[in-house]
C-alpha cells in the first residue's frame, strides 16, 4: 500500500469516526433533552405528548431486540379470555409466556367483549385483532412472543390436548414441571399444544414483572379505538385551555400579545375513582380479612387528597374514571379544590362515544386517557389502576429514568389510598424487579414509593 492511498484510508476512517462521533452526539443530546421535558414539574409541563413518546419508545424498543427467536412451525393454543379489560390483558401475557417457555407461536386467542361472569353463552367472543393491532404485536415483540394465525397452520399432525392441573395439590412446582415435560418428547412433535380447562388467568404463575411487561408493551390498540381515545383525551384538553385562556385574560389583560404558554397545552388530572357500591362492599371485606385499613377510600379522603397535589392556581380537569352506576351521582363533582375541575364521560359531553361499543372497548379507551393522563392518581388493590402505573414507570424506564419517587418527573402517579406527604396521596412507581405479578397487581399495598 502507497504513502497516498493510506493517508485516504485514514481520512475515510477519520471522516468515518467523526460522523460517528456526531451521531454519538446526537443521541446523548436527545436523552438529554428528553429527560430534560421528563424531569419538568407539574408547572412546567414539557411539550413531548404521550403519542410522540410512544413512537420514539417503540424505536428503542426493536433496538434492543436481542432475544433468541421462537420457533414458527410450533402453535400452542389456549381457552378464549375472559372477565374485565386487565384480567384479560394479563391472561393473554400468561399465554404468551407460556407459549413462550414452549417455545411455541401463540395462536391468536380471543378475547371477550362483555363482561359476565358465569355465563358462558353471553362472553361475547372477540377476536383479538379487532381490538389490538396483530402485526404490530408481532413487530413489536419480535424474538420474545409471537402471535400467529389459524391459517398458518399445516394440519400434518394431530393436536396434542394438554390438560392443566388442578387443586390444592397441584402446586406451582408441579404446573412447571408438568410444562418442561410438555417441551419435549413426542408432546413437542405435535403440530399444535392445546391447553383445555381453565382460562389462563387462573393458571400458576411462573413469570417475574418485567416479562408481562415486556408483552404489555407491544399491545397497541388497533386505529379504530385509539381515535375514539383522542377524541376524549382532545376534549379534555380543549376544557382546559378554554379554562387557562380565561384566566389568563384577567391576569394578563395589558400583555395581549404574549401567548401564553400554559394553554398551549393544557394538562389533565385522571382519577381512577373507585366508589361504586360493589366495590365498596368488596374492599370492606378486604380490610377486615386482611387486617389492612388502607384499602377503601371514601368520595372525601380521593377529593381531598388529590386537591392536595397540586399547587398551581391554574385550572386543571380532573377527569374521573368511575363505574356507569356513578355517572347520576352529582356528588362525585362537588367539593373540589379551587381550580380543579372535576368531569366524567358524561358531563363531558363523550359518553355516545362509549356507549357505541361493548364493555372491554369502553374499558380500553378509559385505560388510555388515564395512561396518557399528566398526572394518575388510582386506587393500589385495583388491578386497572396497577397495570395504569406499570405502563407509566415502564416508560419512564425507557426514558432511563428508575426511581420517580423522590424527584418531580412528568408523568407522575399517586395512590389515594394510601396517605403521602402534606396529606397528599403517596406517589406510586411499580417494582419492575419483583419477582411476580401479583405482589404488584392484585391486592397489594406495595407501591415502592
Ligand atoms: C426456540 O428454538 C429455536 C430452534 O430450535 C432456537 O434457535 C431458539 O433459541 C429457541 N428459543 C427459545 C426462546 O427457547
Ligand atoms: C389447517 O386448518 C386451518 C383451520 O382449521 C385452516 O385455516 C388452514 O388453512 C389449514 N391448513 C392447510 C395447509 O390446509
Ligand atoms: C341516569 O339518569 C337518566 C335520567 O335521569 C337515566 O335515563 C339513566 O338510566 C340513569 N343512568 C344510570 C346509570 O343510572
Ligand atoms: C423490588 O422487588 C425486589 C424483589 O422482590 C426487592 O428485592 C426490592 O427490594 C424491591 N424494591 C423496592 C424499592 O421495593
Amino acid at each position: 500500500m502507497d504513502l497516498s492511498s493510506k493517508s485516504k484510508l485514514s481520512r475515510l476512517i477519520g471522516c468515518q469516526l467523526t460522523s460517528l462521533t456526531y451521531i454519538c452526539l446526537a443521541l446523548v443530546t436527545m436523552v438529554l433533552f428528553l429527560r430534560a421535558v421528563l424531569l419538568h414539574s407539574f408547572s412546567g409541563y414539557g411539550v413531548i405528548e404521550w403519542n410522540n413518546l410512544d413512537l420514539i419508545l417503540s424505536h428503542s424498543l426493536l433496538l434492543n431486540s436481542h432475544d433468541e427467536g421462537i420457533r414458527r412451525d410450533k402453535y400452542l393454543e389456549v381457552p378464549q379470555i375472559v372477565w374485565g379489560l386487565n384480567n384479560q390483558k394479563i391472561a393473554f401475557a400468561r399465554a404468551c409466556l407460556t407459549a413462550r417457555m414452549l417455545n411455541r407461536t401463540l395462536l391468536m386467542p380471543s378475547l371477550s367483549a362483555s363482561l359476565f361472569y358465569k355465563e358462558i353463552d353471553r362472553l361475547q367472543p372477540i377476536s383479538f385483532d379487532k381490538v389490538f393491532q396483530f402485526d404490530k404485536f408481532n413487530s413489536l415483540c419480535k424474538g420474545f412472543v409471537q402471535l400467529g394465525r389459524y391459517s398458518d397452520l399445516m394440519n400434518q399432525t394431530g393436536i396434542y390436548d394438554l390438560q392443566k392441573g388442578s387443586g390444592r395439590k397441584w402446586t406451582v412446582e408441579r404446573d412447571m414441571e408438568h410444562l418442561k415435560q410438555s417441551s419435549r418428547g413426542h408432546v413437542d412433535e405435535h403440530e399444535v399444544i392445546r391447553i383445555v380447562g381453565k382460562n389462563p388467568f387462573l393458571w400458576h404463575d411462573h413469570w417475574p414483572v418485567e416479562d408481562y411487561a415486556r408483552v404489555f408493551e407491544c399491545l397497541v390498540l388497533v386505529d379504530e379505538i385509539s381515535k375514539e381515545a383522542d377524541k376524549v383525551v382532545s376534549k379534555i384538553r380543549q376544557i382546559g385551555k378554554k379554562h387557562r385562556s380565561k384566566t389568563e385574560m384577567i391576569q394578563s389583560d395589558f400583555d395581549a400579545n404574549t401567548e401564553s404558554s400554559s394553554t398551549a397545552t393544557a394538562p389533565y388530572i385522571a382519577v381512577h375513582m373507585r366508589v361504586e357500591i360493589d366495590w365498596m362492599i368488596h374492599c370492606k371485606k378486604l380490610e377486615q380479612r386482611s387486617g389492612v385499613n388502607q384499602i377503601c377510600s371514601s368520595k372525601q379522603e380521593i377529593i381531598e387528597r388529590v386537591g392536595n397535589i397540586v399547587s398551581s392556581e391554574s385550572p386543571t380537569v380532573v377527569y374521573l374514571a368511575v363505574a356507569d352506576s356513578l355517572l347520576n351521582d352529582s356528588s362525585i363533582l362537588s367539593g373540589w379544590k379551587k381550580g380543579l375541575l372535576p368531569f366524567e364521560k358524561k358531563k363531558l359531553g363523550v359518553d355516545g362515544i362509549y356507549k357505541k361499543h361493548p364493555y372491554l372497548i369502553q374499558s380500553a379507551i378509559d385505560y388510555e386517557v388515564c395512561s396518557r393522563a399528566d398526572i394518575f392518581v388510582g386506587n393500589s388493590f385495583s388491578t386497572f389502576s396497577s397495570l395504569v402505573v406499570l405502563e407509566r414507570t415502564q416508560k419512564m424506564k425507557r426514558m432511563g429514568i428508575t426511581r420517580s419517587c423522590d424527584i418531580d418527573v412528568r408523568w407522575p402517579s399517586y395512590a389515594y389510598n394510601i396517605l403521602g406527604e402534606s396529606n397528599g396521596p403517596q406517589k406510586w412507581m411499580t417494582n419492575m424487579s419483583d419477582s411476580t405479578l401479583q405482589a404488584i397487581s392484585y391486592g397489594s399495598n406495595a407501591i415502592t414509593c
